[in-house]
């Protein structure tokens, strides 16, 4: 038996309404997959024996605290491997050969690959499956080094673990599925040799980054999504300034750069990937 709801659908959406913005997040971004957060916030209001929403709303204006739980229920962690195809077709076939052309002809061995919002792995290890199975061949020299951040912890802990139910490999390639994983237990396992190459690390974009220069930034379905103009800005100009020059950044396939966003000219603008481009 389930107990009963106590927060109907549109209690959770005037919530959200209420409260995103003041954590500098944007209710458009959730519209689609509030469910995940607002089955959170029912079973927090559960755990705090609170009979409704309003309630909560109290709590919210009484204890500054608890506007942090509130900020982990709001990370949405849906992620896949492959996701939006044509992006990682166009980074193995175009991006990923002439960044590393370029980083080759500068005297590097690595390119340096950023992977920001990086759920249980999923992203950076396409990346590094996308080098081993397209790019490594056209820069024999050249090697990829993927750093890869989250915010949560079980996430992180997922993505070291790095074995997958079948669903999250359904984009993928079937012969990249054959030669990259172990099946264990009904899940797919990635294989050490591919794990190897990309690091994580807990981390908060509104906070902290790791040391660049990268020659590659992924920044997918966070920052663009589910936060305000005035904080994408802030992290925009961050991720800028850890990217070389003409390096590139790929956003969401459903996301924008804010507006006047000089330093950032289309690569391909179809697929969200942009080359930074500053003129000396
Ligand atoms: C929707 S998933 C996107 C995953 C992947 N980039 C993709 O496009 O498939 C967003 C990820 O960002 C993480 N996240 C949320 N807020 C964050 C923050 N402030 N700093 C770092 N990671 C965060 C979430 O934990 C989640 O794993």
């Amino acid at each position: 038996m389930y107990p009963e709801k106590i927060m109907k659908d549109n209690d959770c959406v005037a919530f959200l309404k209420w409260a995103l913005p003041q954590m500098n997040m944007r209710w458009p971004g959730f519209r689609k997959v509030r469910r995940q957060t607002c089955k959170r916030i029912e079973r927090r209001l559960r755990e705090l024996g609170l009979s409704d929403v309003a309630e909560y709303r109290s709590c919210l204006e009484e204890k500054q605290d608890e506007w942090e739980v509130l900020d982990t229920l709001c990370r949405i962690t849906i992620s896949r491997f492959y996701r939006d195809r044509g992006v990682f077709q166009a980074l193995g076939r175009d991006v990923l050969p002439e960044l590393a052309q370029k980083a080759e002809q500068e005297g590097s061995r690595f390119l340096r690959c950023l992977c920001a919002g990086c759920a249980s792995g999923e992203e950076p290890y396409t990346l590094a499956l996308l080098w081993k199975f397209v790019a490594a061949g056209k820069s024999p020299e050249m090697d990829i080094r993927v750093i890869a951040t989250d915010s949560d912890r079980t996430m992180l802990e997922r993505a070291a673990r790095a074995c997958y139910q079948p669903s999250s490999l359904k984009e993928l390639p079937d012969r990249w599925q054959k030669e990259a994983f172990d099946k264990v237990d009904g899940r797919f396992c990635l294989r050490p040799e591919f794990r190897a190459m990309t690091e994580f690390c807990r981390q908060d974009i509104r906070q902290s980054m790791p040391d660049g220069p990268f020659q590659l930034i992924l920044c997918r379905n966070l920052v663009f999504t589910y936060y305000d103009s005035a904080l994408q800005k802030r992290i925009l100009e961050r991720l800028s300034e850890k990217l070389d020059n003409g390096g590139a950044l790929i956003i969401g396939i459903h996301e924008e750069l804010p507006e006047q966003t000089e330093a950032f000219v289309p690569w391909r603008s179809n697929l969200k990937i942009y080359r930074k481009q500053i003129r000396r």
